[in-house]
């Protein structure tokens, strides 16, 4: 019997009971109730051990104030270490003040959840002027996991596309696209962006003629609002590229906006599993069970 309870936060019951089966541990439903005043009302199964919490922190605000709760009971009724695996880590893009007075929303994120958890595990967080996750959370342990190894492995077993230009929009997007690119031996390009706005980016690729008469596959960390991928893409197809497709870890896009990229000309969008989105086409499950199996306790039942 396990004494590791795996507590899943609605909505994530695939991604979570692919991680419970292949860590071999129970799982249970956090339970939620909304009151009409807009507050929530947590349940969980008590137990003593180790309890795991999965969700993923993509439309966050909410969510963190009941994980918060769920954190606390699960203490306060008998668990001895709470661990959150939350594979999109919310707020991390947030990491200093772009203008006086606002917000650095990262380090608050940061101290709150370290308040809460013994651990927290992520897949490819998005730290851009800080070293390591462990500047986010002092204190507790922090495991920043990368999707890359997955992607390649993915991208490796479709060989329409091995002579496919791995195209990053982007400087920071350099990091994935040059392991995935080292493990599956395509060719690499990295674009030049700047962001005005929300919905405003101009990306030049300098080199882009790279991509006439290929396959070429975007490669970012996130996909938000889509704007990026949509430039990108334009620039690839305006290039003379023969197909254009996109794969991100993280797929924060809403339905309209995915549907948006794909109606522009871009043939597939494919992401992991780490937020819930009809793009998902790599299951994160073997990458966060292989992190997490510390924490599994069996007891005998004899
Ligand atoms: C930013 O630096 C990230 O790596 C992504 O490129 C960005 O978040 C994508 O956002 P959007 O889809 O809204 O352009």
């Amino acid at each position: 019997m396990s004494q590791s309870i795996l507590h899943i936060y609605p909505g994530f019951e695939k991604q979570g009971g692919a991680l419970a089966a292949h860590l071999g541990c129970d799982t249970a439903g956090i339970e939620i109730h909304s009151f009409p005043d807009g507050e929530s009302r947590v349940k969980v199964r008590p137990h003593s051990g180790t309890a795991l919490i999965y969700a993923s922190l993509d439309n966050p605000n909410e969510k963190i104030v009941r994980l918060l709760f769920a954190a606390e009971t699960l203490r306060s009724l008998g668990a001895k270490r709470v661990v959150l695996v939350s594979p999109y880590l919310c707020y991390m893009r947030q990491d200093k003040a772009f203008e006086p007075g606002q917000a650095i929303s990262q380090k608050v994120i940061g101290q709150l959840l370290a308040n809460s958890f013994d651990r927290i595990v992520c897949v490819d967080p998005h730290l851009h002027r800080i070293a390591s996750l462990a500047d986010v959370f002092q204190d507790i342990e922090a495991d920043a996991l990368s999707a890359a190894g997955l992607i390649a492995q993915e991208l490796s077993r479709d060989h329409g596309l091995q002579r496919a230009v791995l195209v990053g929009p982007d400087s920071e997007s350099f990091q994935w696209v040059n392991t995935i690119a080292k493990l599956t031996g395509q060719s690499t390009l990295i674009a030049e962006k700047v962001r005005r706005g929300d919905r405003d980016v101009t990306i030049r690729l300098q080199g882009a003629e790279q991509a006439k008469n290929r396959p070429a596959i975007i490669v970012d960390d996130m996909i938000s609002s889509g704007t990026t991928a949509l430039k990108c893409a334009r620039l690839l197809a305006e290039a003379g590229a023969d197909r254009v497709e996109v794969i991100a870890v993280h797929a924060l896009s809403g339905a309209d906006d995915l549907r948006h990229l794909l109606a522009s000309g871009i043939a597939r969008v494919r992401s992991t599993d780490s937020v819930l989105n009809p793009s998902n086409a790599i299951s994160l499950a073997p990458l966060l069970a292989e992190a997490l199996k510390k924490e599994i306790q069996i007891v005998s039942s004899d």
